[in-house]
């Protein structure tokens, strides 16, 4: 089983691994780490169209070594859309509409995944927007509000008629959260009728599940999100194992550790944010799937500087 490159638009992607938009996870210096590692693309947090604009440190900028990158926009305000495309489009490859995000606040205000809920509503900004952006748009959703009303089918014949050039599915209902598994099934569904490349994400957390994902979706690409998190060898392990090679089945703390520091070496060269607890979040994900590592994690969480950080980890500042 070996997929075939992915194609949005005339964008072509050579590794269909794609990390996942992660708010405080997928900016530039973690991004770049999953390029290198063998992501074909990567997907920036969300940046909320609005804020973008006023607020633009607490965002990173995009790279020139990152490329190709995609970014992912919220909102529903179509001007203000526009405005972030507009800053931002000489930077990335792709733009992604957010119409999945299931946290409280964002519904409230009729983004993210109610949109997932509201395939007319989304049809419309979808359509809007499609008028000024110029690159491949893209739209990441869930299945649906809830099981009861599987709107996924509607936004799929709606993304057609717009002119989006790929869609990615989590395949969680906004109302469930992360509480049942993604519905795999339901996307090899949506893929057999679609007419788009379909992005399969929800619960692809090793090169394993990545096979098992192309093989029971048919999905053109997968993502990955939760299991992308400190772990970068997702990538490396999921590229050697969908072009039937063999991989490695574990990684050493030494390796990970060697990877973290890969890690913080962009973070200070690129991240606006440089904030200490930042970093020792990076630093605990990047030891979990290392074996007996509880307690190092326990010490990392003592650390009151990058000084003592280093020390615990032994590794040289
Ligand atoms: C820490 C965290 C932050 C996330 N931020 C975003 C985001 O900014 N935009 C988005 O579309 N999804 C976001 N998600 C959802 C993921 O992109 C993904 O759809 C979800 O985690 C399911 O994939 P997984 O099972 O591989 O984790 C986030 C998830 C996590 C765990």
């Amino acid at each position: 089983m070996k997929p075939k490159p992915l194609k949005i638009d005339n964008l072509k992607i050579d590794t269909p691994l794609i990390l996942a938009p992660m708010c405080d996870v997928s900016r530039a210096p973690y991004r770049l780490l999953c390029k290198e590692f063998g992501a074909g693309l990567a997907y920036s947090e969300m940046l909320e169209a609005g804020k973008f604009k006023m607020d633009r440190k607490q965002f990173d900028d995009f790279i020139e070594e990152e490329r190709p990158v995609g970014a992912q926009i919220v909102g529903n305000n179509a001007d203000n859309i526009k405005s972030l495309v507009e800053s931002i489009q000489d930077k990335v490859d792709i733009i992604d509409f957010n119409a999945g995000c299931s946290k409280r606040r964002y519904i409230a205000r009729k983004w993210g995944g109610w949109f997932s809920g509201h395939p007319e509503e989304l049809g419309k900004i979808l359509s809007k927007t499609r008028d000024f952006v110029n690159l491949p748009l893209t739209v990441k959703v869930r299945l649906g509000m809830n099981r009861k009303e599987p709107e996924i089918f509607r936004i799929l014949e709606l993304c057609e008629d717009i002119g989006i050039d790929a869609i990615a599915i989590h395949a969680r209902f906004v109302a469930h959260n992360y509480l049942d598994k993604a519905d795999w099934n339901l996307l090899k569904k949506i893929k057999d009728v679609a007419n788009i490349p379909v992005i399969a994400n929800g619960d692809i957390f090793s090169a394993k599940d990545a096979v098992r994902a192309f093989q029971e979706t048919g999905c053109d690409a997968v993502m990955i999100g939760r299991g992308a998190m400190g772990n970068p060898f997702v990538f490396s392990d999921a590229k050697l194992a969908i072009a039937g090679k063999d991989y490695p089945k574990e990684h050493s703390l030494e390796e990970r550790l060697s990877a973290f520091s890969r890690f913080l070496s962009y973070y200070k060269k690129y991240s606006q944010k440089q904030n200490f607890a930042e970093i020792k979040a990076q630093a605990t994900w990047f030891t979990v799937g290392a074996p007996g590592t509880r307690k190092l994690r326990v010490d990392i969480q003592k650390a009151k500087n990058e000084d003592e950080l280093m020390h615990i980890l032994k590794l040289g500042s």
